[in-house]
């Protein structure tokens, strides 16, 4: 596999981790990718065997099942992951950093026991789910209109959730329903809520631009019963919840745009030596070289922002503007990886006999999911004026 001078200065931990990633991402995604995408179909194999390696469940305590890892660990593995096949990146980084981490985080031990456990094991091949956003409402979380309401023992649930990730393969979901409109998002809970619970059903999935081995579909909540104890947190808390899972869900989408931007680069890199034109490999020609150049500057530059903000979480800082700035230039950096990939490459390049194309439509979503670009400037401009306010 590649060696890079920065992951060479690693601790040995996370070194073997990208090892071990990069080789299942060599050997049993990347080859297999194109395939998935063409046909939509979810990669169940791939997905079991990144269970029995330990990365669904990456994060948390070994007293779930999990890996117990850190969150520098899961940015590098969700890079690798997604250079294979930033498919199985999604589906992975929804299930770790939008499903797993709430309950990890807010959870009680009986909901631990119950919705990670089966969840986080490797060899178990549960999977769930996060629903915030709703067909009228995306950027503007806080305008929740699924309703949860109190009867007796259990919570009512009623509404649709949008855009859902892993909805079609998921058991259970994290869900936000607000229990008082009229406090906008103070008036959000947060649920978990078991997908085969009666009045729950599932849209048709979405027919995409990319990222098409995983399934995107509405939640579809009809008078949907669930326990009083399936409450997430504390009433009204739900609000804040989803903000802190996305703070670290955005580092995992900052990884999963990193592994599209290497992937762009390894395909462009490799073609550029040995394709020739007037003579020589077009490796040779200087405007190649400054694309070659300038993808991975932004690639690098966006994995040092990503392993920043991972740090920080690691180190239990606030590291909600470095979440943002990592998932901003990473996904930007995809953008432009991608489409300067398809560049060098010429008609090859726009062709589905090399992946050049698939990686441009898997890119583009990384700079509209967990927070568009233009919300992402919201959340670092704000911060940064804060410090300035003193
Ligand atoms: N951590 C903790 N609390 C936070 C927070 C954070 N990162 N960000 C905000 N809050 C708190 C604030 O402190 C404030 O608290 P108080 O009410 O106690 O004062 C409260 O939340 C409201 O804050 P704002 O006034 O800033 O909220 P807002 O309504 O203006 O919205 C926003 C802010 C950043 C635009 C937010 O709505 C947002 O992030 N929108 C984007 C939604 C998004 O990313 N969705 C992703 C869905 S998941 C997905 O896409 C899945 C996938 O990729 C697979
Ligand atoms: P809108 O909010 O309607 O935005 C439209 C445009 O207006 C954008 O350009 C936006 O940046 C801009 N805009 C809006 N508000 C502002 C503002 N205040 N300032 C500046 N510009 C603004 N959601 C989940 O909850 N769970 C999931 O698992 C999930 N997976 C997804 C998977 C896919 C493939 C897709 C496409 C979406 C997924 N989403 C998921 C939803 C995703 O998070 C939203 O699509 C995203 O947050 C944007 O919301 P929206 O589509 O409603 O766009």
């Amino acid at each position: 596999s590649r060696k890079y001078t920065t992951y060479s200065q690693l601790p040995e931990e996370h070194q073997m981790i990208y090892e071990m990633c990069a080789k299942f991402a060599d050997e049993e995604l990347a080859p297999n990718a194109g395939e998935w995408d063409k046909k939509h179909e979810f990669p169940k194999d791939a997905v079991a065997q990144l269970s029995e390696l330990g990365l669904m469940g990456i994060n948390v305590s070994s007293d779930y099942g999990g890996s117990e890892m850190d969150a520098l660990a899961y940015a590098i593995a969700m890079e690798e992951i997604s250079r294979g096949c930033a498919s199985v990146g999604v589906i992975m980084s929804a299930h770790n950093s939008l499903y797993l981490y709430p309950i990890d985080a807010f959870g009680t031990e009986a909901q631990k026991e119950e919705y990670i456990t089966p969840y986080a094991t490797p060899g178990d091949s549960k999977i769930g789910c996060f629903g915030l956003s709703e067909p009228g409402n995306g950027s503007d979380a806080g305008a929740a209109s699924t309703t949860a309401t109190l009867d007796g023992d259990e919570w009512i649930i009623n509404g649709t959730k949008a855009w859902i990730t892993n909805a079609h393969e998921a058991s259970a979901a994290i869900v936000f329903a607000t229990t008082d409109k009229s406090l906008k998002h103070k008036g959000i809970s947060a649920f978990i809520v078991p997908m085969d619970a009666e009045g729950f059903s599932l849209g048709a999935k979405e027919d995409k631009l990319g990222i098409r081995a995983s399934s995107t579909s509405n939640l579809i909540m009809e008078n949907v019963r669930i326990p009083k104890s399936n409450l997430l947190g504390k009433e009204g808390e739900g609000f804040k919840i989803a903000m802190q899972t996305l703070d670290g869900g955005r580092i995992g989408v900052a990884g999963q745009a990193l592994g599209i931007a290497s992937a762009s680069i390894d395909c462009a890199a490799k073609y550029a030596l040995e394709r020739e034109a007037f003579g020589k490999p077009i490796a040779s020609l200087q405007s190649i070289q400054n694309k070659i150049s300038q993808m991975t500057v932004a690639r690098d530059a966006a994995r040092l922002l990503t392993w920043r903000a991972a740090m920080m979480k690691d180190a239990g800082e606030k590291y909600t503007r470095e979440a943002a700035m990592a998932k901003l230039a990473a996904s930007e950096a995809a953008t432009m990886c991608a489409h300067q990939s398809i560049q060098i490459l010429g008609g090859m390049g726009y062709v589905t006999e090399m992946p050049a194309e698939r990686h441009y439509r898997d890119a583009r979503i990384t700079e509209i999911y967990e927070g568009t670009s233009e919300i992402q400037h919201l959340v670092i401009a704000a911060d940064v004026f804060k410090e300035y306010k003193g």
